[in-house]
């Protein structure tokens, strides 16, 4: 019986069986999300993943207050193209006068989504308070939310969360409290604590009890390589909808798979070392559209690296893929490996980010005296102290 039902959760969804994921104004199919992405959801990244498939694609965290300070690169970084649409930008922000001014500002450029990160596990974030830290504070979690949503009007604001700091101190449940009251259109659970970071499984189980426990949809996050992993998903929580991060890492078409999946059919098998190339050159041409190539190139490093993972002799290809300075250089070097390899199976459930580490959570001292204070945490002001938190941010 059990291998039955597991081999049903894997089948491509029924006529009928979903819905699209409904964000105010918005209806998003099939209901999946590109997870926000710190150094990876930017403006080229996300074009090429809509041009697979389809679905809500968000952009990297953007600091409110590097937004508002009108940093260069933070405004690159939140910057799209017209043709993007629904656009939609992930808020990092812990001041309830900055979020509510910077949710406005991006509804005037023509944002139509607004997510605002909560999870963020990095030390010199929760350290301050912030990130994963703020909704340990469910009233200063309300400032925040109530903050973007009356700026954003009637733009769906959403929140992503984790399922707390550590098993003894879970926040997930109160967090969905406080998205529905203050009028957030759903919630997204990275069902993990700020402790796990990325290791060991994602609970899903936790995604199924915020299902139960909120009105507003819950997007599920965490774990999902496949595009039959976003159905199970679906299926065993009851969410409304899937957030995919690491694994499109390298793996655009994971959103061809996913819409074939969700519209019922069996997806394409993965791509031959040759079709992998031609994608990856067609990245990094948005990437050098977008960045210039200097830094188009810097950045290309490491997606070379998630591109090739797996395949025969990658590892000595990865050595120079590495250190390339131009595209000429990534296509020599790519060239080295036959076309026809076949995609490795391997190379799907490959981690390609942030590996298995765990951590002890940082609070700042007596956080923990007094969860109904709802002052915000300092945070950064100048533009030094801007940069140094922006290059420490690693995402949630
Ligand atoms: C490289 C990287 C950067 C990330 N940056 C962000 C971010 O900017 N904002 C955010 O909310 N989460 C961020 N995350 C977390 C992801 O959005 C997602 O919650 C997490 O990877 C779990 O999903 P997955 O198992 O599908 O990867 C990041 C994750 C990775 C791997």
């Amino acid at each position: 019986m059990a291998e039955t039902t597991a081999r049903a959760e894997r089948e491509p969804a029924r006529d009928g069986e979903f819905s699209p994921l409904v964000l105010g104004p918005l209806s998003v199919w099939p209901p999946v999300v590109l997870a926000p992405m710190a150094g990876v959801t930017n403006w080229p990244f996300r074009s090429l993943c809509r041009d697979f498939g389809a679905g809500l694609f968000v952009s990297e965290m953007i600091t409110a207050r590097g937004f508002l300070n009108g940093n260069r690169l933070t405004r690159l970084l939140a910057s799209s193209r017209p043709e993007e649409k629904p656009r939609s930008v992930q808020i990092y922000g812990s001041d309830p006068v900055d979020v509510g001014e910077m949710a406005r500002a991006l509804v005037d450029e023509g944002v139509e989504h607004i997510d605002m990160n909560f999870g963020c596990p990095v030390p010199k974030v929760t350290r301050q308070g912030g990130g994963s830290a703020i909704p340990l504070k469910p009233r200063l979690l309300a400032r925040l939310v109530r903050a973007a949503v009356r700026g954003a009007g009637e733009v769906p604001v959403t929140i992503k969360v984790r399922k707390g700091i550590h098993p003894g101190l879970l926040t997930y449940l109160s967090a969905g409290e406080v998205a529905e009251a203050e009028g957030a259109r759903a919630i997204a659970l990275h069902a993990r604590t700020a402790s796990e970071l990325y290791s060991g499984r994602a609970d899903w189980n936790a995604i199924a009890a915020l299902a139960a426990s909120v009105s507003i949809p819950v997007l599920g996050n965490g774990d999902i390589f496949e595009a039959a992993d976003a159905l199970e998903m679906m299926r065993v929580t009851g969410c409304a909808g899937v957030v995919v991060g690491r694994g499109c890492l390298g793996r655009p078409w994971l959103f061809a798979d996913l819409a074939a999946a969700f519209d019922g059919r069996v997806p394409d098998p993965p791509p031959s070392f040759g079709r992998v190339r031609e994608i990856l050159r067609d990245h990094a041409e948005r990437m050098i559209e977008f960045f210039g190539a200097p830094m188009a190139m810097r950045q290309m490093r490491k997606w070379c690296a998630w591109y090739t993972i797996g395949f025969p002799g990658s590892a000595r290809l990865r050595a120079s893929l590495v250190r390339v300075d131009t595209l000429e250089e990534m296509e020599a070097a790519l060239a080295t490996l036959p076309e026809d390899l076949p995609f490795p199976d391997s190379a799907i459930h490959a981690h390609r980010a942030k590996g298995s580490r765990t951590q002890e959570v940082v609070l700042p001292e007596g956080y923990l005296d007094d969860l109904d204070d709802d002052t915000p945490p300092k945070s950064p002001r100048t533009e030094a102290e801007i940069r140094a938190w922006e290059r420490a941010l690693g995402g949630g």
